[in-house]
């Protein structure tokens, strides 16, 4: 018989949000406030389903059949990305790929790397980045405290490392990195050698011209850092499954390989490719209509945070992040542990948050809650959050 691949056994029992939804399981699901995951709540704008269903239906005829779609995607997506969303910015079709979600990209892509390389990851931090490593056997691996004290910003590495995630607008903090912020990575990576992934999951909730949407907009970026995008948050694909990731052909190991040629030779046998009618789903993305219907979402959820942010200091809580993001990082009251106060919030106010902790050790201490959710849940919530005594 097989034997298990032992770095496995050195993951948590249980993924973060896996564990959240066990322990929501016992209560009534219709009478929680789900402020848990960021899974979108309004639906798919229809001009974006029309897309997906007039794709699906040229799969019915013969003469306009696809089977196998190229790995890297179709190329009228990557045009239709390069055009968009790298207006005066160095990067080519070529240097795009289309993925399913940034969740499988961002922790496959690790694998192309030797099994020593120092990573270094904030604290804390989506957990996809800690957990894929240990699961590829790195045992180097440097927590960066964020810290309240210097405004939950990474500080940078001890060690020389190789690979630097880095995610803005952040995931949980909801803190975004502005230029001079990101200028001070891109920096450091390139004196170090280092490579940095960038993933701009939550770019479209960003509200200010100092907070850059994309790395690429640092000079030297494209000689240091892949970037990950998705249509999940912006576009509501969670459930569709479209994401992209940009690698720039400069991009060298320090052995002097070329990251773009073997991550394609990695795709080609690993990955069967995003299925046409969702490609074509996103491509409308970009049209005018498409721009519209997307904005429209876009300003719900962010009116939501903003009510959410606001609700919540009027109730006396510290919080963070909200402005460029969906996510809002609050401190617990009376110094209450995350997963203690997961468990009031749950039992006494009937909301789902996630504990900070669950993110890391430097998360100990807050709850992060998502604005992905109606206004009505988002009041009821404060109601309920009221009510609550400490
Ligand atoms: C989150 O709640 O952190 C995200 O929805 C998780 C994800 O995108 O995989």
């Amino acid at each position: 018989m097989v034997k298990l691949n032992k770095d496995y056994t050195k993951l948590d029992e249980d993924y973060l949000f896996f564990e959240i939804e066990k322990r929501a399981a016992f209560f009534v699901k219709k009478s929680l406030c789900n402020l848990g995951i960021g899974d979108i709540t309004l639906a798919i704008p229809e001009v974006i389903t029309e897309a997906i269903c007039s794709a699906t239906k040229e799969l019915q005829e013969e003469k306009t059949l696809r089977g196998y779609g190229p790995s890297q995607g179709y190329l009228f997506l990557r045009e239709a990305i390069q055009k968009n969303e790298y207006i005066n910015i160095p990067i080519t079709e070529d240097e795009i790929f289309v993925q399913n979600g940034i969740k499988n990209a961002i922790s496959s892509l690790q694998d192309l790397f030797c099994k020593t390389s120092y990573v270094a990851v904030c604290d804390p931090t989506y957990p996809v980045y800690v957990d894929s490593n240990v699961m590829a056997g790195r045992e180097n691996i440097e927590y960066l405290p964020c810290l309240e004290e210097n405004g939950f910003l990474p500080t940078l590495p001890q060690k020389n490392v190789d690979l630097i995630y880095i995610c803005s607008p952040n995931n949980p903090t909801g803190v975004a990195f502005t230029r001079k912020d990101l200028k001070k990575w891109v920096d450091f990576a390139k004196k170090q050698n280092a490579l940095i992934f960038f993933d701009g999951a939550y770019e479209a909730f960003i509200t200010s011209d100092d907070v850059p949407h994309s790395i690429y907009e640092i000079p030297g970026a494209d000689e240091v850092a892949i970037e990950f995008r998705s249509f999940s948050k912006s576009a509501g694909f969670t459930g569709l499954r479209c994401s992209y990731l940009v690698l720039p052909k400069k991009l060298k190991t320090e052995d002097g390989f070329s990251i773009h040629k073997f991550y394609k030779r990695h795709i080609d046998t690993k990955y069967g490719g995003t299925s046409y009618p969702i490609q074509r789903g996103a491509e409308r993305c970009f049209t005018e209509d498409g721009k519209k219907a997307l904005e429209r979402n876009l300003n719900i959820y962010r009116s939501g945070a903003k009510m959410l942010r606001e609700g919540l200091i009027s109730l006396d809580y510290k919080v963070f992040g909200g402005t460029h993001s969906p996510y809002i990082w609050c401190k617990t009251k009376n110094e209450m542990s995350s997963w203690d106060f997961f468990d009031l919030l749950l039992k006494k106010a009937q909301i789902i948050a996630i504990p900070g902790s669950g993110f890391g050790r430097c998360g100990e201490g807050f709850i992060r809650f998502s604005a992905f959710a109606n206004q009505k849940t988002i009041e009821t919530a404060l109601n309920n959050l009221e009510k609550v005594t400490l």
